[in-house]
């Protein structure tokens, strides 16, 4: 990454905004529940920053957006069980505000001493976060002498904490950085878009081919193979002549479908077989049939052993694999098979030494499932961001960084 890191700038005894990305699952979106994160691996991920910054003497104002809340009033997603998490990991207190900039902010933050960490409100309680309003990020950038982002899963975003602070803090001369979090995604996904080692095979699944349609263009120019995978690799079926039944398929997207079967010559690997059941339920029972016999009353839920068999043959002998999307409907146990063996094969490929890069979101869900999530050379902490960079797209967020 051609961007400044912590590493390169002096932080002793000075205030540091960073940018986390802290929007967590939690337990309850009833705000009068004792809410608490049901997952802390966003806020763990961000820990190779926030203390080697602290190591360094410096004094942190950490700020995210969590959960997606119209106003102040969705109480539900202020950050109180966040900072709460993230204390206790940290083993020592978090000083947790109720505004994002303000005054009880500005005279908390010129309060701080080095070692402090403080965190701010939830970022999009305030109107101007997603319009990336520079009077706001003015504000936040006021508060500290330093910018650091790190938060790789909202850098697709140009937001004011994301993209403007950056800009804000820069105007005052100050530094904007990468923390390692960053640094470590943009090595391992950025090493496909620029300089991938060959052969390169990807792995894409998910339901809907309309959302990845940038993407496979993309990884045709790429990579090697493409495996498909998930309800998307219907749409390919269908588009290949097979009957599918009453499998999800996007109509509207047959067309670009035919379009990228075309392009890719052999390139484009799709299923040879499913698992199809009567109907889309946990209890449905599950049966294996070739893609050519998909019956008019059935649906395909998962990919079958004869894909996995295919799709191994061609992982094998690979230097670089990446996996985005789940190859059937994994929330499903009687579903799961599918999503579970490709998890296996890629943590049995890491092991032997092949890059395997699991792109965000479901995927990573699927590989913390199976408990494989560090098997792998890397997992991301971004789904949205994963997916723009393998599309080859700029992230505003990082894009706002100083370069080296
Ligand atoms: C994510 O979870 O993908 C990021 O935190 C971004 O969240 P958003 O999709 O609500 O912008």
């Amino acid at each position: 990454m051609n961007k400044k890191t912590v590493t390169d700038i002096d932080v002793k005894g000075k205030k540091v905004l960073v940018r986390v990305d802290f929007n967590v699952p939690l337990s309850s979106k009833d705000p009068n529940d004792a809410i608490v994160v049901t997952d802390d691996t966003r806020i763990r991920a961000a820990l190779p920053t926030i203390n080697y910054l602290l190591e360094q003497g410096a004094a942190l104002i950490l700020c995210s957006h969590l959960g997606r809340p119209k106003s102040p009033a969705d109480t539900q997603f202020a950050m109180n069980p966040v900072a709460e998490a993230l204390s206790a990991l940290l083993g020592k207190p978090v000083q947790k505000m109720d505004e994002v900039v303000g005054d009880s902010v500005s005279a908390a933050a010129a309060a701080l001493q080095p070692g402090d960490v403080m965190l701010l409100e939830n970022t999009r309680f305030e109107a101007g976060e997603k319009k990336n309003n520079m009077e706001l990020a003015t504000k936040m950038a006021a508060l500290a002498d330093v910018y650091v982002n790190d938060a790789f899963g909202t850098a697709h975003r140009a937001h004011a904490s994301t993209e403007g602070a950056a800009r804000a803090m820069r105007a005052k001369g100050g530094a904007c950085v990468a923390g390692f979090l960053m640094g470590k995604e943009m090595e391992a996904l950025g090493t496909a878009v620029t300089n991938p080692p060959h052969p390169y095979i990807a792995i894409m699944g998910g339901a809907k081919i309309s959302d990845k349609i940038k993407l496979i263009d993309n990884l045709l120019q790429t990579a090697d193979k493409i495996l498909i995978g998930g309800g998307m690799a219907n749409t390919f079926l269908k588009a290949q002549g097979h009957e599918i039944g009453k499998s999800l398929v996007e109509a509207d997207a047959l067309p670009e479908a035919k379009r990228l079967l075309a392009a890719a010559a052999d390139r484009l690997i799709l299923p040879a077989d499913v698992i199809v059941a009567d109907e889309f339920s946990a209890d449905a029972k599950g049966d294996i049939v070739p893609v050519y016999a998909i019956a008019a009353d059935k649906m395909a839920l998962d990919i079958g052993p004869g894909t996995i068999d295919v799709f191994n043959q061609e992982l094998q002998g690979a230097q670089l694999v990446i996996w985005n999307g789940p190859m059937g409907v994994f929330e499903f146990d009687n579903f799961a098979q599918g999503t579970n063996a490709m998890a296996d094969l890629l943590a049995d490929l890491a092991e032997v030494g092949v890059q395997v890069v699991i792109g965000g979101g479901d995927s990573a869900a699927a590989v913390k499932k199976a408990g494989l999530t560090d098997k792998m050379s890397h997992v991301s902490t971004g789904g949205g961001a994963s997916l723009e960079l393998l599309e080859g797209k700029e992230l505003p967020g990082i894009a706002a960084l100083d370069d080296k």
